[in-house]
């Protein structure tokens, strides 16, 4: 069951473009919306009025109007191309009249950072939320078949990963979507605890009572069994950025909200239906 935080529409919110409207963060941002009575435009390959980052024709229809944006990058900010399109969006936003941007982002990864660095630059209201990995990779993303399967089997050893959880993300988008106060803002986004790949997996098994198992598999193993279209993209994230960079948590999440971050063990027993 999805939160929804309180919220109080004044009537005078224009709709709010939601790219990556039907995925992890932004269903649930858009969900937040329409509980709260703020108009939302789905951006999405397959929303009404079509966005595509592929296809540039497609960003003018889907920006007209528009003053707000959550933008949610695919495949990743981490991929080469990334700066060059969230560059070409920027202005494409800043061109149509938007005046706030909120971009979902990554923990210590390069391209990331240019990425952010570029929409810190518009001369526009921004808010970054750099997060760490998500919880809802597990049940709604590529590591959901191997927990079906019993076994996780992955390049990393025991380095811990504060895991966050995509309903605190949306929460904080809601935030800095709707209220004042967050414009120039960076918030570091982090669960509550400190968790290896082998604990989240462990977390899985006492939450559905069955057995999942961690395995940690050579990298040059994991890559051969990948699909070749996302190998380069996971070895990254698996191989480069955890490597301890971000094994710290931050506060920024309680700072926002008022409240502590959902923890791992909460998570996967809402879950386990999943599984
Ligand atoms: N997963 C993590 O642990 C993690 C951690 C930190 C940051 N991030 C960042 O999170 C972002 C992904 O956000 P998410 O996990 O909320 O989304 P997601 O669950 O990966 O969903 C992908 C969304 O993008 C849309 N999409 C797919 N291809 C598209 C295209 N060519 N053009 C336009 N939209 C497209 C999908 O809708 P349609 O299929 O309907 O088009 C869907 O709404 C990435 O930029 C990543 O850097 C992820």
């Amino acid at each position: 069951m999805e939160r929804l935080t309180p919220l109080h529409c004044n009537g005078c919110m224009n709709e709010i473009l939601v790219l990556g409207g039907t995925g992890k963060t932004g269903r649930r941002i858009v969900h937040r919306l329409h509980a709260a009575g703020i108009p939302v435009r789905v951006g999405s390959r397959t929303a009404p009025i079509p966005f595509d980052w592929t296809d540039r024709a497609t960003w003018a229809p889907a920006l007209s109007g528009i003053e707000t944006v959550y933008v949610s990058y695919y495949p990743d900010l981490a991929v080469p191309g990334a700066p060059d399109d969230i560059g070409a969006f920027t202005t494409a936003a800043v061109d149509a009249g938007v005046s706030r941007l909120v971009l979902l982002s990554g923990r210590g990864e390069d391209e990331a950072a240019t990425c952010e660095r570029v929409v810190q630059g518009a001369g526009i209201d921004w808010t970054v939320l750099r997060c760490s990995w998500f919880n809802q990779n597990f049940s709604e993303d590529y590591l959901l078949d191997a927990v079906l399967a019993g076994e996780v089997a992955l390049p990393v050893a025991d380095v811990p990963e504060p895991f966050v959880d995509a309903d605190d993300i949306a929460d904080v988008a809601v935030a800095a979507l709707t209220q004042d106060g967050h414009a120039g803002q960076v918030y570091e986004l982090t669960g509550p605890r400190l968790l290896t790949f082998a604990d989240a997996v462990a977390e899985i098994a006492a939450a559905t009572g069955r057995p999942v198992t961690f395995v940690q598999v050579p990298p040059q193993d994991y890559a051969a069994a990948l699909p070749p279209e996302v190998a380069e993209l996971l070895m990254y994230l698996f191989t480069t950025v955890l490597d301890g960079r971000n094994a710290h948590l931050t506060g920024d999440l309680r700072r926002v909200l008022g409240r502590e971050p959902r923890d791992f063990a909460e998570y996967a027993k809402a879950t386990a239906d999943v599984w």
